[in-house]
C-alpha cells in the first residue's frame, strides 16, 4: 500500500526535459488570456442568463472567480516553490504522492483533451457560418459527425491539425500566433463595450434574481444564481494551462504566478463588465440564443455586428484550443517521464525542442474525437475535472505548509491556510451543484483512470524502481 504513496517533491530542473525557454511573464500572461476567454462569455453567459441566473449573471461570474482566485493563488504558491512540469499533477505528486498525482493527472488529461475537442467542435460552427456568408459555405455532410447526420465534421478535424502542425513547429511560434489572436478577441470585447455601454436600459436588470440562489425547475434542473456559477465555470477554465509552461519560462518562479494572477484578474473584470452590458442591452429572458453577444448587438440596431462577434469567437476558440492543447501535451510530457506512462510520450525532438510524438498523438487522437463524436454534453466533464484539480491544488498547499514548512516559497499566500481552505470549500461547492449526470461520467472515467494505473503505470513508476 505504501507505494502507492511515495512523493516526489518536484524541484525546478530547468533544462532537463529539453525543451526551449522562450516564454517570458507577458507570452505567459497572454497564453492564460488566450486560454480562458472563449466559448464561456461568448456563449454561456446568455444560456447562464436566460436559464439559470437572470441578471445576476454577474454574480456568478463573481462567485466562480472568486473560487478561481483562491485556486489561482493556490496555484502560483505551488508553481514558485514546487515547480516542475506537469502543473497540478507535480503538485499532487510532492504533497500526496503518486497515486493521487496519476489520478489528477489523469483527470487534467480529461480536462484539455475533452476541452480541446469540444471546442473545436463550436469553432467548426461559428467558421462554417463566416464561410457561409462570403459564399462559400460547406456541405452539412461535412459541418457534422455521423451521430449528427452527416459523414465527418471536416473544419474541427482541420483546426486540431493546424494547430497540432504549430505546436510541433515551436513553442516560440504559436506564442505568437497566440498572441495575434488575443488581440483580435480583445478588440471585439472592447468594440462591444464600448457600444453597449450607451445603450443600456436599467430596467432590464430588474428582477434581478429571477430565479433564486439555487433551486430546481420542474423537470429537475438546477436553476439559480450558484448552479449559474457551476456553468459560467467553464469561462473560468485555462489559467492553470499557464502553470503546464514551467519548463518553458525565461524565469519561472516569478513568471508563472504573474502570469497565472494577471490573465485571471483581467479576464475577471471583462466577464463582469461584458455579462453585466450584456443582460442591461436587452432583457436576459432573449438570450438563450446560440451567439447571445451577436443577437444582443442586433437587438439594438448595430448589423454589423454578426460579423465583428464572428471574428472574434473565432479567433477566441483558436487560442482556447491551442493553450489547452498545449497544455495537455506538457502533462503527458511529465506523466511519461516519471515513468506512469509509456516514455514514447517522453521524447523531446533535438531540432523543434517541442514534445514531437506526443502533440501527434495528442493531435490525432482529438481530432478523430472532433470529427466523428458530438462533444456538447462532455464538456460539462471539463468542469468537474477541472474543479477536482483546483480542489487538490488548494488541499496540496496546506499538506506542504505542514510537511515542508522551510521550503522555499517565492510568493506565498498571505494568512496562513486560509485562503487555500477557502479554496477548497468554494470550489467543492461549485463541484456540488453540478448535475448528477456529471458526476457519474467523472466517477467512471477515474474508474478507468485506476485500472490503467494498476496494470500498467504502478509498475513502471520511476519512483518505484528507484
Ligand atoms: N475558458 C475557455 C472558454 O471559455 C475554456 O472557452
Amino acid at each position: 500500500m505504501k507505494q502507492f504513496f511515495r512523493k516526489k517533491l518536484v524541484v525546478n530542473d530547468g533544462e532537463a526535459l529539453g525543451l526551449k525557454k522562450c516564454l517570458s511573464a507577458f507570452d505567459l500572461t497572454l497564453l492564460g488570456i488566450g486560454a480562458i476567454i472563449g466559448t464561456g462569455i461568448f456563449v454561456l453567459t446568455g444560456v447562464a442568463a436566460a436559464t439559470q441566473a437572470g441578471p445576476a449573471v454577474v454574480l456568478s461570474f463573481v462567485i466562480a472567480g472568486v473560487a478561481c482566485a483562491f485556486a489561482a493563488l493556490s496555484y502560483a504558491e505551488l508553481a514558485s516553490s514546487v515547480g516542475g512540469c506537469g502543473s497540478a499533477y507535480g503538485y499532487s505528486y510532492a504533497a500526496f504522492g503518486e497515486m493521487i498525482a496519476w489520478i489528477i493527472g489523469w483527470d487534467l488529461i480529461l480536462e484539455y483533451g475533452v476541452a480541446t475537442a469540444a471546442v473545436a467542435n463550436g469553432w467548426s460552427g461559428y467558421f462554417n457560418n463566416a464561410l457561409t456568408a462570403i459564399g462559400f459555405g460547406l456541405p452539412e455532410m461535412l459541418t457534422k459527425g455521423p451521430f449528427a447526420g452527416g459523414l465527418v465534421n471536416l473544419p474541427a478535424v482541420a483546426i486540431i491539425l493546424i494547430l497540432m502542425g504549430l505546436l510541433i513547429v515551436g513553442m516560440k511560434e504559436s506564442a505568437r500566433l497566440n498572441a495575434a489572436m488575443v488581440f483580435v478577441k480583445l478588440l471585439t470585447i472592447a468594440v462591444f463595450i464600448a457600444v453597449a455601454v450607451f445603450h443600456v436600459q436599467p430596467e432590464n436588470w430588474s428582477p434581478f434574481m429571477p430565479f433564486g440562489w439555487f433551486a430546481h425547475d420542474e423537470s429537475g434542473h438546477t436553476i439559480g444564481v450558484l448552479a449559474g456559477a457551476s456553468l459560467v465555470f467553464f469561462a473560468y477554465v485555462g489559467f492553470d494551462a499557464v502553470s503546464t509552461a514551467v519548463e518553458e519560462a525565461h524565469s519561472p518562479q516569478r513568471d508563472v504566478p504573474i502570469g497565472i494572477l494577471a490573465s485571471l484578474i483581467f479576464c475577471t473584470v471583462i466577464y463582469i463588465v461584458v455579462s453585466g452590458l450584456l443582460t442591461g442591452i436587452v432583457p436576459y429572458t432573449d438570450l438563450n440564443v446560440p451567439s447571445p453577444v451577436a443577437h444582443a448587438l442586433q437587438q439594438i440596431g448595430v448589423n454589423w455586428a454578426s460579423a465583428l462577434v464572428a471574428t472574434g469567437v473565432i479567433a477566441g476558440l483558436t487560442t482556447v484550443m491551442l493553450v489547452l492543447y498545449y497544455g495537455l501535451t506538457r502533462i503527458i510530457l511529465a506523466i511519461a517521464k516519471d515513468g506512469l506512462l509509456p516514455g514514447f510520450f517522453a521524447k523531446v525532438d533535438d531540432k523543434t525542442q517541442t514534445p514531437v510524438r506526443n502533440t501527434v498523438v495528442c493531435g490525432v487522437i482529438m481530432a478523430i474525437m472532433a470529427g466523428f463524436i458530438p462533444l456538447g454534453a462532455l464538456a460539462e466533464l471539463v468542469n468537474i475535472g477541472t474543479l477536482a484539480a483546483f480542489v487538490l491544488v488548494c488541499i496540496g498547499v496546506i499538506v506542504l505548509r505542514k510537511t515542508h514548512p522551510d521550503m522555499s516559497r517565492p510568493f506565498k499566500m498571505p494568512f496562513g491556510i486560509l485562503l487555500p481552505v477557502l479554496g477548497t470549500l468554494s470550489c467543492g461547492a461549485l463541484i456540488a451543484f453540478l448535475p448528477t449526470i456529471t458526476h457519474e461520467r467523472f466517477v467512471l472515467w477515474l474508474a478507468l483512470g485506476m485500472v490503467i494505473y494498476f496494470l500498467y503505470s504502478a509498475k513502471h513508476s520511476k519512483l518505484a524502481a528507484r
